[in-house]
């Protein structure tokens, strides 16, 4: 099914009521806590403009108030409300009382920063039921009582941190893989679980417990007491597909069911298009939407992500903006915003900077279109940063065509790519018509990411890609590798994507905004595995034996030959082939190196390919 992306956006188009309940919620907030919030402007259209108010399609998906002087408890039906939210940090104020019970309602919190406050009470169990919860950290808080037995519920979190209260009892059985962990100075007694006995002994100190890393239990000299089965380092299975791909059809299935009214959704149109009219002069762009939306009437959006059209933005003139798209290229054609909105679209998927569309025009131009999802910095620190990778020219990278930026929309329009990536060329429908990835192809593809990479590590020495993976490499028509979405990094919030945990994050990377070359040449070495192995480093079987893929192949190559971790599409190259495939093997391997010192430089790295290419 195609759409034109106006409908598309507009689909996605949120009740406005969302958001102004979103704004009494915060109005409660105001009104119980005092601090730094009372400044701010009540009288501004949106509260999204709010000093530590973030939102993303219309709603507050981010509220971050740290060090804010936040003085007083937190009101029922005020931060609980704010259901769209995704990310609260009201560390170091001084709250006190309990976490309020009505925060059950926040199912797409991944971040919960609390820490550095006198909350009190027990921490709610409730807590490791949301379903999307990564971090929580509640240290140096009054919370007593258990820690609650239910943490295993927290099948995405990676970060428990609880130090500094007054907590007592026992340390619950812990089987999911946390890598961030700290329940120092409570109260705690009993054994430390095996399954936690990795953690530094740091991280345990100030309480009465033993077992490893501190001294033995007296009772039972034997760490695997009752209390402490054998340690199982499972990521529960699922969960891994709001990464991925998002079909038009997956999208239809969605939206369809939530029928909020198709007169509303025509009222909307019309006002749109009413305005539109009015701003641009001619009825030029009225038929196409409201044509693509009587075809589609029935699936009215339930998905919020409110599209504010850029005229409208413009004429409320909050900043100085740019009405139409800021063109690097123009070799591709001519078009403008309105043109680019009016050409029907397709879904290609939903990745970690945003969705992204194909759009074709009609006279034949196609483009590859992406939303951009949290993006954190200001306009000006915006521009500067697509006018660098504007500039940017290889013929291994995908070339940016033109940016859109409003407060409420950002656009990337770059080559639209019709082979797709490497990973759904590796792992899409296996068997399925589809043409198996030859060695030849895959040293070619693993060559042409090198150059892509290596020059832009040879741009200046702070550039990196900073989301290498096979998702990210797009295919020519014949083959050749073109890397995409390089360079946003700095710019998205680092706390948007979703399972951030992806495989190919090198080990000594903490924040995902800040990644070094070497952390690109960690994650090129995976990619490099992936090409040869077949394997996706997201694998679930990979990661339910909680093993990543470098480890894999270690203790794969460790044991036998190294051609027992091929891909069996490659089983048919004898010799020559295997020779080289080994040779690649090695450079991945020596990418994956534990210590970012210890990797080869990306320059290294496309000279070794390159050499064994050659032979
Ligand atoms: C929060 O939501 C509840 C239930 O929907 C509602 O009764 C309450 O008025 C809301 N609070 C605010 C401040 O809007
Ligand atoms: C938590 O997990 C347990 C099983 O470990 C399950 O019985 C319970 O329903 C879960 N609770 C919630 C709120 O998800
Ligand atoms: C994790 O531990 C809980 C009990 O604490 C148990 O019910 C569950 O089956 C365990 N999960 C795995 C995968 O071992
Ligand atoms: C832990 O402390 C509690 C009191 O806080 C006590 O009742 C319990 O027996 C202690 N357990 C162990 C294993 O020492
Ligand atoms: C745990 O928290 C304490 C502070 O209570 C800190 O000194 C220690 O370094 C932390 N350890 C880890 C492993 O986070």
């Amino acid at each position: 099914m195609k759409y034109s992306l106006f409908v598309f956006f507009l689909y996605l188009t949120a009740v406005t009521s969302d958001l102004d309940s979103d704004r009494r919620a915060l109005t409660l907030l105001r009104n119980s806590v005092r601090g730094r919030p009372l400044l701010w402007n009540m009288n501004a259209a949106s509260p999204c403009a709010w000093h530590g108010v973030h939102c993303d399609s219309g709603r507050v998906t981010a509220l971050r108030l740290p060090g804010a002087g936040l003085f007083g408890s937190l009101p029922l039906g005020g931060i609980g409300n704010l259901t769209q939210l995704q990310t609260l940090s009201l560390r170091f104020n001084s709250l006190s009382g309990p976490i309020p019970s009505d925060f059950s309602n926040l199912v797409r919190l991944r971040y919960l920063y609390l820490q550095g406050n006198a909350f009190s009470g027990e921490i709610p169990a409730f807590l490791f039921a949301l379903p999307n919860v990564i971090r929580i950290n509640l240290g140096e808080n009054g919370f007593s009582g258990r820690i609650p037995g239910n943490v295993n519920n927290a099948t995405k979190l990676v970060t428990l941190y609880l130090e500094r209260n007054q907590l007592t009892g026992s340390i619950p059985e812990i089987n999911i893989t946390l890598q961030q962990f700290n329940v120092s100075n409570n109260q705690l007694n009993g054994s430390i679980p095996v399954s936690l006995s990795g953690f530094p002994l740091t991280a345990f100190q100030g309480n009465t417990l033993c077992g490893k890393p501190l001294n033995p239990c007296e009772d039972d000299n034997n760490a695997e007491s009752p209390n402490s089965p054998p340690p199982v380092s499972v990521s529960p299975p699922g969960e891994k597909k709001d990464s991925d791909k998002l079909s038009a059809g997956a999208i239809a299935g969605i939206v369809i069911g939530a029928v909020t009214g198709l007169v509303l959704l025509l009222l909307i149109l019309f006002c749109l298009c009413k305005r539109k009219k009015e701003e641009n002069g001619p009825t030029r762009n009225v038929e196409a939407p409201v044509a693509a939306a009587t075809t589609t009437a029935a699936a009215i959006p339930k998905e919020t992500a409110a599209y504010v059209p850029p005229a409208k933005t413009a004429a409320s003139g909050s900043s100085v903006v740019n009405k139409d798209l800021t063109f690097f290229v123009k070799t591709f054609g001519e078009f403008d915003l309105d043109g680019l909105l009016k050409a029907s679209a397709e879904v290609l998927g939903k990745g970690t900077v945003g969705s992204s569309y194909k759009a074709s025009f009609e006279h034949g131009l196609v483009v590859a279109v992406k939303r951009l999802r949290d993006v954190v910095v200001p306009e000006k620190d915006f521009r500067e940063r697509l006018q660098v990778l504007g500039s940017m020219s290889h013929p291994n990278l995908v070339t940016l065509i033109a940016y859109y930026f409003s407060p409420d929309e950002k656009l990337l329009v770059s080559e639209y790519m019709s082979k797709g990536s490497l990973s759904a060329l590796l792992h899409g429908n296996k068997g399925n018509g589809r043409a198996p990835l030859n060695w030849e192809t895959r040293a070619g593809i693993a060559l042409g990411a090198a150059r892509a990479i290596s020059y832009l590590h040879s741009r200046d020495s702070t550039t990196s890609h900073g989301n290498i993976k096979s998702a990210n490499i797009l295919l020519s028509d014949s083959n050749e590798a073109k890397v995409s979405d390089y360079g946003l990094a700095p710019i998205i919030s680092s706390t948007s994507a979703p399972n951030r945990i992806d495989g190919y994050r090198a080990p000594e990377v903490t924040d995902a905004r800040k990644i070094s070359q070497k952390a690109d040449v960690y994650s090129f070495g995976v990619l490099i595995l992936e090409l040869l192995t077949g394997k996706s480093p997201t694998h679930q079987q990979l990661t339910e034996e909680g093993v990543d893929l470098p480890r894999w192949v270690q203790s794969i190559t460790d044991q036998q030959s190294p051609s027992g971790v091929f891909d069996p599409e490659l089983a048919g190259h004898q010799s020559q082939g295997n020779e080289n495939m080994i040779r690649l093997l090695k450079i991945g391997i020596s990418c994956t190196a534990q210590y970012p010192d210890s990797r080869p430089s990306m320059a290294d790295v496309t000279r070794l390919i390159e050499e064994l290419s050659h032979s």
